[in-house]
């Protein structure tokens, strides 16, 4: 069984002190929750202050960072390593959201760097793989998607594909208000579950946690859960209000 993960991007909002009042919040309406995993990545400058009060009130809810650069420690100016994150007690790294593919350039050889590096620290990316409007209206989606997997994930090997969560976000869905039918979501996510089979083994496939992220909403969350191969959400724009966002950990109810 694969045990539900919700994980919040909050992207570049709250500054460490909103990040904390909002943890705070979110961990007295979801003290209680039981049978999902539930996730905040804040921007760095918060990771801090967020680590050391999760850890205060023993929160059930687990840090994740929005972003990592694949290397020990070095002259990168600006950047962060892998071990800083794990030093806060970071689990869940996203790597590849289609912001930074697109805002930043970041091209798939960068982002299978990343996936590596984050899994060497024994961390687990959530990888975020995704077709553009233009693909999916041309027949591409599933291409589009195939070809990110090949990419990032060469260099993961078949023990390890458990600690790994895969995220599609259709870039189109994301920040938008539009998103996938269950019905799409599911078709992409089971193609991604059924590569991974052909790649890595049906059972390695079977543990591996396939979200779904692009305009998650209280609303919506529940008929995209139910879906047999949507193992989560990725969330925007939704985690950033606590009441919002432990609606949709609370899909189930
Ligand atoms: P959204 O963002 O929920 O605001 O659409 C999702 C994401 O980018 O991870």
């Amino acid at each position: 069984m694969r045990t539900p993960l919700i994980a919040g991007n909050w992207k570049m909002h709250k500054d460490h002190r909103q990040a904390t009042d909002l943890v705070r919040e979110l961990d007295s309406l979801l003290a209680d929750l039981e049978g999902v995993e539930v996730a905040v990545c804040p921007p760095f400058t918060a990771l801090g202050e967020v680590s050391r009060l999760l850890e205060e009130l023993s929160s059930r809810i687990v840090l994740g960072a929005q972003d990592v650069y694949p290397a020990k420690e070095g002259a990168f100016t600006g950047e962060i390593s892998p071990g800083m994150l794990k030093a806060l007690g970071v689990r869940y790294v996203i790597v590849g959201h289609s912001e930074r593919r697109e805002i930043l350039g970041e091209d798939d050889d960068f982002i299978a760097a990343k996936v590596r590096a984050v899994m060497d620290e024994g961390m687990v990316p959530i990888l975020c793989v995704g077709e553009t409007l233009e693909e999916r209206e041309d027949g591409r989606a599933l291409s589009k998607v195939e070809g990110q997997l090949q990419k990032d994930l060469a260099p993961v090997r078949a023990e390890e594909i458990s600690g790994l969560v895969v995220a599609y976000e259709p870039v189109w869905a994301i920040g938008t208000g539009r998103t996938a039918t269950p019905d799409d979501a599911q078709e992409m996510n089971a193609f991604i579950r059924s590569w991974l089979a052909e790649r890595y083994g049906e059972e390695n496939a079977s543990e591996v946690r396939i979200l779904y992220g692009g305009s998650v909403k209280p609303d919506n969350a529940a008929e995209l859960m139910a879906m047999p191969d949507i193992d989560g959400a990725l969330v925007g724009g939704a985690s950033l209000k606590a009441t919002d966002f432990a609606a949709i950990a609370r899909f189930r109810d």
